[in-house]
């Protein structure tokens, strides 16, 4: 039954010497019927039931045999075509939390500095019909904040901190006001591109919540709704490994995280095993189950009870004199961890019949103060990170059988993972403007081999041996490079009326709408948050104006256009 589809990868093996990722959530494991266990239990049968139990093993033996794989096994988690996960024999049901009404949609992007990485987030995105992104941090300089204590990836804290407060307060810009059930999705530009329409971040953001929160509810046994005391809107990025480590600060509680519900031979027999002899593959083969600040996605009122805390505790850190902290991922982390932390006592509380809730006036204290409502993209649907992934994933079509059947087989995974066009893309209309009558399975996507993800930001995270080069050297691989400069200008014509970004189904026939800000009606630039005048505001930024690294003179040879279009036709502006 351990019929694993990825074969052992070769590495060294000194099997048992890997440091075991153990699981919070223990999974029902049926043992296989060859299994030890499994005799031993039917030993002990009386006779029928030997007869009952065989015919049982035939079915089960019979289906495996036939080759189809991990979709009949009904012991393990899945993850489908679409990278969603599930349970079980039977696909689930499509799970969303999406409710009825219209929302909002912004993109808000942390950036301190013009250049190539802030151009191609934003041009990527704005070529696929995302809303006009809105830039935090421009300009901004770590130390006139923090002096030497803080690096300038904090910034990511506090912009995004500021910007909520000032979007979600009720004197704020019209055209530019956040309701605090409208959409954020916070994207690090620094080496991030899209490759999906913004429907398909909607759609995917509320199904992982829909999954999440089924999982939460089949934990809490027999709670829903309003009776949860935890639940999940906010969803950040997840990678392999548990990082920033506790001596470079904070403390992630690696071991007390969440099981990844990914299906359980992501990387065949090794998976969750640690490869400590093999530096440059150590992580590789864990499941993806931590915290990543690449993308951050929830609704500005959660998402702003959420960055409140991780500054204080920023604050707190910096008070207590700790060395220059390096990174925001370990805030974002350690306050994730918290949570999970407190999940736990919860349930516990829970299951020892003893009430959820302290009852009275802590109650609110408590519930403020751990639980954000946090969960992981843990089939990095949403954004695939690609450090300890170095070599699972490429640009492709994902109509070439043929070659997705052999990348696979190079990577020892037997059957292809990605098959053809994820379901949640198929029926999704490639964005307007793209000449050359393409669809998604020939449009070239980048999508990993293992998770069979195609996600809808790929986060270039991996440095080993040069790699962030792909920075460069991918670029014109990804589908709308060669209609950049088309599609760029065609989103910054004026427009009439605002259109939805997408309309998602609500339970019955109840649909939920996803706008622009009405802002996007007049403004045709990415937008500038200024936080630090005495009247903070929005201003729109020219595309060289973000684009040109610093220190590109008149006289370079290579512009900063000619590497993003790469076409001759020099700069771009409207
Ligand atoms: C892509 O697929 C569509 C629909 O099957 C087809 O009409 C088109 O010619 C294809 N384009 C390319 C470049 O392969």
């Amino acid at each position: 039954m351990a019929a694993d589809d990825v074969e052992m990868l070769p590495y060294p093996s000194k099997a048992g010497k890997g440091q075991q990722h153990g699981p919070r959530y223990r999974l029902p494991v049926i043992s296989g019927p060859g299994g030890r266990q499994a005799a031993a239990w039917i030993v002990r049968l009386p006779a029928i039931r030997i007869i009952l139990a065989a015919i049982v093993v035939i079915l089960l033996t019979g289906t495996l045999s036939s080759g189809i794989g991990y979709e009949h096994d009904f012991t393990r988690p899945i993850i489908d075509d679409n990278g969603m996960i599930s349970f079980g024999h039977q696909p689930e049901p499509f799970e969303t939390d999406a409710t009825p009404g219209d929302r909002r949609l912004v993109l808000v992007l942390p950036a301190d500095k013009p250049g190539l990485s802030v151009c191609k987030a934003v041009t990527s995105a704005l070529a696929l019909g995302y809303p006009m992104p809105v830039l935090v941090n421009w300009g901004a300089d770590p130390r006139d904040r923090w002096g030497n204590k803080g690096g300038s990836n904090l910034l990511k804290i506090t912009g995004v901190l500021e910007y909520l407060d000032e979007m979600l307060g009720g004197e704020s810009l019209d055209g530019h006001r956040l309701r605090p059930e409208d959409l954020v999705a916070m994207v690090d530009p620094s080496d991030a591109w899209f490759q999906l329409p913004p429907e398909v971040l909607l759609a995917r953001y509320h199904e992982g919540n829909g999954k999440a929160n089924k999982r939460l509810e089949k934990e809490w046994a027999g709670r829903s709704g309003e009776e949860m005391p935890v639940k999940q809107t906010i969803i950040a990025s997840a990678q392999k490994r548990c990082w920033p480590t506790q001596d470079m600060g904070p403390d992630l509680h690696c071991d007390k995280l969440p099981a990844s519900p990914a299906r359980k031979d992501l990387y065949g027999s090794k998976t969750d095993i640690e490869q400590p002899e093999d530096e440059s593959r150590r992580f590789h083969d864990l499941r993806p189950r931590f915290l990543n600040s690449g993308l951050i996605i929830g609704p500005a009122a959660d998402l702003h009870r959420f960055f409140r805390r991780v500054k204080e505790k920023l604050d707190r850190k910096l008070g207590e004199g700790e060395r220059f902290i390096q990174t925001d991922q370990g805030i974002f982390a350690e306050v994730f961890a918290e949570q999970e932390i407190y999940r736990q006592w919860l349930l516990e509380q829970q299951k020892e019949g003893k009430p959820a809730f302290p009852t009275g006036e802590g109650s609110d204290m408590l519930d403020d103060n751990f639980e954000f409502h946090v969960g992981l993209d843990y089939g990095q649907v949403l954004s695939a990170p690609t450090n300890h992934a170095e070599t699972d994933g490429d640009f492709l079509l994902l109509d070439d059988k043929a070659h997705i059947k052999g990348r696979s087989k190079d990577l020892k995974i037997k059957k292809p993972r990605l098959t053809g066009v994820p379901p949640d893309l198929k029926d999704v209309r490639v964005p307007t403007g793209v000449t050359g009558s393409l669809h998604w399975g020939n449009m070239s996507l980048y999508a990993d081999f293992f998770s069979g993800s195609v996600p809808v930001t790929l986060h270039h995270d991996a440095y080993r041996d040069g790699l962030k080069a792909r920075v460069t050297e991918w670029w014109d691989r990804a589908w709308f490079f060669p209609q950049l400069r088309e599609l760029l200008s065609l989103r910054l014509k004026d427009v009439q009326d605002l259109s939805p970004l997408a309309t998602l189904p609500a339970g019955n026939e109840d649909k939920l709408v996803y706008w622009p800000l009405t802002a996007d009606l007049t403004g045709h630039r990415p937008r500038v948050f200024k936080a630090d005048l005495d009247s903070p505001g929005l201003g729109e930024i020219s595309f060289e104006d973000m684009c040109r690294p610093r220190g590109e003179t008149p006289d370079v040879k290579t512009h900063w256009y000619d590497e993003v279009f790469r076409d001759g036709k020099g700069t771009f502006s409207v």
